[in-house]
């Protein structure tokens, strides 16, 4: 039997993670959380106090990337050999360099090749894979490819909400700061052919988890 794969892709602050780890509990599915092996690559450069906007550091690292993630919604961990920086790499340290990392082709190479070995391995009897270009070019192929956005209001509210400590007008900035320059990458903003846009702007969470929910069914029956 093939796997059934789900692409979830969408902007900072759209809820995708949580969204996306809970629908693969509810379908008991396996979960893949890509964003964490571009902060885990970054976190790595960071670490070894190696400069992450030199291409040619990033690139010759990837050959000692040694990354490991857990696939299981209930137990997740990101791992890099044998540091685990699954709190690490949320730091905000990280977060301002993973587009350094982000933006090199052959960094997207490298980490799709990985994905795509994970999903292969982790798939139980589907995997959510979660990300920026899940549906356009890891699995364009993917049984079921969703767009999970919400207003930029909305996007800032829930960060902020995060984020106790920090002022909403430098909450804002830094998310639309981010949103700017990943898009330039990849266009996560605007569905592409065939995929379908979860708005949850007018969702609560777990209205917005059975929306996905909902979709990957229909697809799965369609398949
Ligand atoms: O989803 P996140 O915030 O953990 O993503 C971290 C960074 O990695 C962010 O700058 C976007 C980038 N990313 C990407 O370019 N492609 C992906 N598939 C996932 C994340």
């Amino acid at each position: 039997m093939t796997a059934i794969v789900v692409a979830i892709d969408g902007p900072a602050g759209s809820g995708k993670s949580s969204v996306s780890k809970q629908a693969a509990r509810e379908l008991g599915y396996a979960y893949l959380d890509t964003g964490a092996a571009y902060r885990a690559l970054a976190w790595m450069l960071l670490d070894r106090g190696l400069d992450a906007g030199n291409p040619l550091v990033v690139v010759e690292s990837l050959g000692e990337f040694d990354f490991a993630v857990g696939t299981d919604p209930d137990q997740y961990f990101v791992k890099v050999g044998p540091d685990d920086v699954t709190v690490a790499i949320r730091e905000p340290w990280v977060t301002s360099e993973v587009r350094l990392v982000a933006r090199l082709p052959e960094v997207r190479e490298h980490l799709m090749a990985l994905f795509r070995r994970i999903v292969v391995e982790a798939a139980r009897p589907g995997i959510v894979v979660e990300g920026r270009d899940i549906t356009t070019v890891v699995a364009p192929d993917a049984t079921a490819r969703i767009l999970l956005t919400a207003s930029e209001e909305v996007r800032m509210g829930r960060r902020s909400k995060e984020l106790v400590d920090q002022s909403a007008a430098v909450v804002g900035e830094q998310l639309r700061s981010r949103d700017r320059a990943d898009s330039r990458v990849v266009d996560f903003m605007n569905a592409a052919d065939g995929v379908t846009t979860v708005d949850s702007t007018e969702l609560d969470f777990g209205q917005t988890v059975s929306a996905v929910v909902d979709v990957v069914q229909r697809a799965v029956l369609r398949a």
